[in-house]
């Protein structure tokens, strides 16, 4: 599958990155949390079926879900591991399987923070500062610097496995969202305070992967402009930064809803995909994620400069939905509630199907 899915006119940028990798067209399957993995973090036949099969319907690069670096990150039962070499044979084989239909094949890798449970990492939650909320810790100056070289190794990992980048998780409430947030990050050495110092954990991992990977391989971060304690001008501000730096070859917005229209402050009025799009990227490329359900949707994201769009629940629905769209381009996903039994035709092991039941109106209760 190496056709590009997408008609040239709806975006004239082109799809290769400033790595060098080159995408096959303009469709991402959004990073996607599925419960499927072994106890141990290792790879499962479910978890390889899943995303292979993604691969395989079409999506330019397919991408794991938020796989934990370090124990003390863990967050999900059944969290795929890139935490050392006992999770490499099942790495290695996916990367394997997802690159053979035509798809870059790529990791996400997460800590959870504060977010973390003690049932996994048999230790209370860490976080930038002490937080009450959750009874989570402030982490050492030490801590950090072996949280920053665990995403570094697993970078080395991904790239030994044949993955052909990784993306940082910086988003969604997770560790290194909760040091870019002034709400939560109350520390007052180098890693809290001004903006530059609460992205200084992102900035110091980026700077390891570069160094310690081939410069081939492929690096990304995602964002989430709101929430999560994140105020959208400062990710305005840090999204420049990086463009600017030209180190990433894409920046992943997390938009939950690309069309969604900022109701106060500085962006009042303006679609959160237009402010991204707009702003000078210096050839690293925006990918947005958010409620892009249609070929219409699709459509509307390229027109507004986006370079690709990445698919989430829509990638769950169908597994070939961007050969759907190269087949019609006002095809529209089929609507939710779905049967457990779609979603098992589409590849979806049962702990998958169970978690997605827990997704409001995703899955028919009965059933
Ligand atoms: C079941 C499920 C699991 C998810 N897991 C992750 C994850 O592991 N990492 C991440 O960055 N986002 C995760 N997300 C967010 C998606 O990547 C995506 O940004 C979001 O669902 C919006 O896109 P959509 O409307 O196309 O689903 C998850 C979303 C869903 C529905």
């Amino acid at each position: 599958m190496s056709a590009n899915l997408v008609s040239p006119n709806l975006n004239s940028s082109n799809l290769t990155f400033l790595s060098g990798k080159q995408m096959p067209n303009r469709f991402m399957l959004a990073p996607l949390t599925n419960l499927q993995s072994h106890d141990d973090g290792t790879l499962s036949e479910d978890e390889y079926n899943w995303l292979t099969m993604r691969a395989k319907g079409g999506f330019g690069l397919t991408m794991t879900c938020a796989a934990f670096a370090e124990k003390t990150g863990k967050g999900f039962d059944g969290q795929l591991g890139a935490a050392g070499d006992g999770h490499f044979d099942g790495m290695k084989r996916l990367a394997d399987g997802i690159k053979e239909h035509g798809s870059l094949a790529y990791t996400q890798i997460v800590h959870g923070g504060m977010r973390t449970l003690e049932k996994f990492t048999g230790e209370r939650p860490v976080c930038p500062s002490d937080n009450g909320e959750t009874g989570a810790r402030a982490m050492t100056l030490d801590e950090i610097k072996a949280t920053e070289e665990a995403f570094i190794n697993a970078a080395i990992l991904s790239e030994k496995a044949g993955f052909d980048g990784m993306e940082i998780h910086g988003a969604h409430g997770y560790l290194l969202c909760q040091f870019l947030s002034a709400e939560i990050n109350r520390r007052e050495d180098d890693y809290g305070g001004s903006l530059e110092n609460r992205t200084r954990i992102i900035d110091n991992i980026i700077a390891g992967i570069k160094q310690a990977c081939d410069s081939s391989f492929s690096l990304a971060l995602r964002l989430s402009p709101a929430r999560f304690g994140v105020q959208i001008d400062e990710i305005v501000a840090y999204y420049e930064r990086l463009c600017a730096a030209r180190t990433l070859d894409f920046i992943d917005m997390s938009l939950w809803d690309v069309f969604q229209v900022v109701d106060e402050g500085a962006y009042e009025g303006q679609r959160l995909v237009d402010i991204f799009a707009q702003l000078d990227r210096h050839d690293t490329k925006l990918t947005v994620a958010g409620k892009i359900t249609t070929g219409e949707d699709v459509k509307n994201v390229l027109d507004a400069g986006v370079d690709f769009v990445a698919l989430g629940r829509a990638g769950i629905l169908h597994h070939d939905w961007p050969q759907k769209f190269a087949a019609d381009e006002n095809f529209q996903s089929i609507p939710t509630p779905v049967t457990k039994a779609h979603l098992t035709t589409e590849g979806l092991g049962p702990k998958f199907v169970s978690y997605m039941s827990t997704w409001a109106g995703f899955v028919e209760e009965s059933a």
